[in-house]
C-alpha cells in the first residue's frame, strides 16, 4: 500500500440513497455499499484519515473510520460539501439517485382504483459539484456503472464531471462480492483490473490512483 496515504484526508461516498415518497416508501437502487466500505478500510490501513459518507446500508462502521450515515442525495451532497475543503482525495462510489419525488406525502399514500403518476425532480450531482470546486491539489475519483458502451460513457463522465479518474464497471458489480474494473485517467492510459474481491479491488484502485 502506498506510503503517500499517510497524513492524507480521504472522503469516500458509498451505498444507495433513499428518496422518500411518503413516510414508509422510497425510491432507491441495489447498491450495497461494499465497494465504498472496502475502499475506506484499505485507505485507513494505508494510514489515511478517512471520512465515509454512506447512504442506508447494513454494513458496520469500519474501525478507525469516521462514518457519516445519511439518507437522501441532498443529505449526502450537504455532508460532502462540508468535508470537501479539507480533503486531499475524494472517491465517490455512491449510487446517488439522480431524481427524487417532487413531493413527499406527510401520510402514507392510500391506493385508489386508478393508476398513479409520480413526478420526479433532479437531485444535485455531487461529483459534478465537487469537480467544479476542485483545486489542483485535490484528486477526484468517480465511479461509472454502465450496462452498455461502458468505455465511451465513462470517458464522457470523466470529462463532464471534471474528474481525474473514473472507475468503470458493469452492472454485475452492483451488490456483488467481487468485480472487475477499468480505471480511466485524464492524462494517462487506462488500466484494467481483473475480477477480484472488493477488498482486493479497493487496494488496487488506491495503488493506481495515488501510488
Ligand atoms: N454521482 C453523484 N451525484 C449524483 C449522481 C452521481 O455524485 N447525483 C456520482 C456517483 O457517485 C459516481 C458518478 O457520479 O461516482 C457516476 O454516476 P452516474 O449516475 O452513473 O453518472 P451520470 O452522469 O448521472 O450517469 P448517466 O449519465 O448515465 O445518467
Amino acid at each position: 500500500m502506498p506510503k503517500s496515504l499517510r497524513h492524507k484526508h480521504i472522503l469516500i461516498t458509498a451505498g444507495p440513497t433513499w428518496e422518500m415518497l411518503d413516510p414508509v416508501r422510497f425510491l432507491s437502487n441495489r447498491s450495497s455499499g461494499q465497494m465504498g466500505f472496502a475502499l475506506a478500510k484499505a485507505a485507513k490501513r494505508a494510514g489515511a484519515q478517512v471520512t465515509l459518507v454512506t447512504g442506508p446500508v447494513t454494513l458496520p462502521d469500519p474501525k478507525g473510520v469516521r462514518v457519516i450515515r445519511v439518507v437522501s442525495a441532498r443529505d449526502m451532497h450537504r455532508e460532502c460539501l462540508k468535508h470537501f475543503p479539507k480533503t486531499d482525495i475524494v472517491i465517490m462510489t455512491a449510487a446517488v439517485a439522480d431524481y427524487r419525488p417532487a413531493n413527499v406525502a406527510t401520510h402514507k399514500i392510500k391506493k385508489t382504483g386508478k393508476s398513479m403518476t409520480i413526478k420526479l425532480v433532479r437531485n444535485p450531482d455531487i461529483l459534478a459539484t465537487l469537480g467544479k470546486r476542485k483545486t489542483k491539489k485535490q484528486l477526484l475519483a468517480g465511479f461509472a456503472l454502465e450496462s452498455r458502451n461502458m468505455m465511451a460513457y465513462a470517458k464522457d463522465k470523466l470529462r463532464r464531471k471534471k474528474c481525474d479518474v473514473i472507475v468503470a464497471n458493469g452492472v454485475p458489480a452492483i451488490n456483488a462480492r467481487a468485480s472487475s474494473a477499468v480505471l480511466i485517467f485524464k492524462n494517462s492510459p487506462s488500466i484494467k483490473i481483473p475480477q477480484s474481491s472488493k477488498a482486493q479491488l479497493a487496494v488496487r484502485i488506491l495503488k493506481n490512483i495515488v501510488g
